[in-house]
């Protein structure tokens, strides 16, 4: 059944309710139809092509239609398109992606990974086996959660739970009791007026250890945090944050948990968002670039330090009671492999971190030029330009401001696709992006916001 322009856009509106939208919102302002992709191009239902500064959502780390990422998909459709992996049964693709993983994630320490079909599941696989994981030691009174303001981790009741931003839990309340959150060195916004990004990483690692104090740590079953906030408005923390985060947890015997959702499988420049700290987790979260975004597909990954304990366990305790129908799905795991062997042959995470480069310090000089930007902030492929109202007082833009939708709007006319999550305009292209794409990218921004300030 093909549908016409007009049927698409009516029918979107009247049965499809949206991620983050109101049902209504899609028959007053209708969302973009993308209708074909090719490496860093999309094209919408109109014929209209632009390259997509989205990268899928923080995903398409491959680019579109991937030939290697394609024909291991076909492949694997054609030899087996789906079994399960619950005790008793196995199959091949999992077998040599849990193997692939742990050889990649060597430097790490990770010695098992456990499957499923996104990012939100992988976080809640992480916080439930951080919560066994005590349970399996015999302190079961570590129950409670501790993560940071401006995170995002989802929308399963723990991840929810655990996030930080008020207006993705409201609706949902009430959530997953013993959950704490604590200030993110921001260096931009701060209650502090502390702008040394060290000094500020300092404060805010002391206020997260007075909160484990005032919790009582041995009741506290792990601390989880992204190695840079993507959807809170990518924001990168100083560099002795993680460091110090790190050795705090190890004071008070409290698990870290990375998720690297987005930052995972080369978006920073490196292939794991903690290599940019120097430090290691207990137990990363990852999804999105895992399977270059082309089938659904999730993973909670966990050093010898978590599995040693289950491993050892001979009461029962350490029996993983967690799993989907689909974890590990064969055609998700056939996606996976093709596209880690491609992001390790091409070295994809250093073409991120050098064409990133680029991206971030052509963006950077928009603070200057643009009276309504306040802030740009980023690391390798992931920007964010954060919109304000008044420069002077940094405050940010609201939603009744029109100014983030006019540059998205205006930026689509010229032929690249962003993304706007309140006031920040965000970027996160596909990693195999090329400098002069990035120049587009830049150029097209520079016109947008020019445009909207003149008008
Ligand atoms: C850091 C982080 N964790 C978890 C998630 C949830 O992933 P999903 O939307 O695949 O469930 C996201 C999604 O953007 C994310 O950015």
């Amino acid at each position: 059944m093909s549908q016409s322009r007009e049927e698409l856009t009516t029918n979107n509106a009247r049965h499809m309710w949206h991620p983050m939208a109101h049902p209504q919102a899609m028959m007053d302002s209708p969302p973009d139809i993308i209708a074909k992709g090719k490496d860093c191009i999309i094209w919408d239902v109109d014929g209209h092509k632009m390259l997509d500064g989205v990268g899928g959502l923080w995903s398409s780390n491959l680019g579109h239609s991937n030939q290697g990422v394609r024909d291991a998909v076909i492949a694997q459709m054609d030899e087996l398109p789906f079994y399960n992996t619950f005790r008793g049964t196995t199959h091949v693709r999992a077998i040599e992606l849990s193997t692939q993983l742990v050889e990649l994630m060597k430097p790490e320490g990770v010695t098992a990974v456990m499957f499923s079909n996104g990012g939100s599941d992988a976080v809640e696989g992480a916080l439930k086996i951080a919560r066994q994981y005590w349970k399996v030691r015999g302190q079961g009174d570590r129950t409670k959660f501790v993560s940071l303001r401006q995170g995002y981790h989802g929308v399963h009741f723990g991840g929810m739970s655990v996030n930080g931003n008020s207006n993705f839990r409201r609706a949902y309340e009430p959530l997953l009791p013993g959950c704490f959150h604590v200030d993110t060195p921001w260096t931009y916004h701060n209650p502090f007026g502390e702008d040394n990004p060290e000094k500020l990483a300092e404060l805010c690692v002391n206020m997260l250890e007075r909160e484990f104090v005032f919790q009582g740590p041995d009741t506290i079953a792990a601390f989880i945090a992204e190695p840079v906030q993507g959807a809170g408005g990518v924001i990168v923390p100083p560099a002795n944050y993680w460091p110090l985060v790190r050795a705090l947890c190890d004071k008070y015997g409290i698990l870290l948990i990375a998720d690297e959702v987005v930052t995972g499988f080369g978006r920073t420049g490196q292939m794991f968002g903690t290599r940019l700290w120097g430090v290691n987790a207990d137990i990363w979260c990852l999804a999105k670039g895992i399977s270059s975004g082309y089938i659904p597909l999730g993973a909670t990954a966990m050093t010898a330090k978590v599995t040693d304990v289950f491993n050892a366990d001979k009461t029962g305790m350490a029996a993983v009671t967690h799993g989907y129908t689909y974890s590990a799905h064969p055609v998700a795991a056939a996606a996976a492999l093709a596209t880690i062997d491609q992001l390790v042959a091409q070295d994809i995470p250093g073409n991120a971190a050098r064409v990133g480069a680029h991206l971030q310090a052509r963006l950077r000089t928009f603070v200057d030029k643009f009276k309504v930007v306040g802030d740009v902030r980023g690391v390798g492929l992931m920007a964010g330009i954060e919109m304000v109202s008044d420069k002077a007082k940094r405050t940010p833009m609201t939603r009744s401001s029109d100014v983030p939708a006019r540059v998205a709007k205006a930026a689509y006319r010229r032929g690249l696709m962003v993304r706007i999550s309140g006031p920040n305009l965000i970027l996160s292209p596909p990693l195999i992006i090329t400098r002069e794409e990035v120049d587009f990218m830049v150029d097209v921004l520079e016109a947008s916001f020019t445009e909207v300030e003149s008008t």
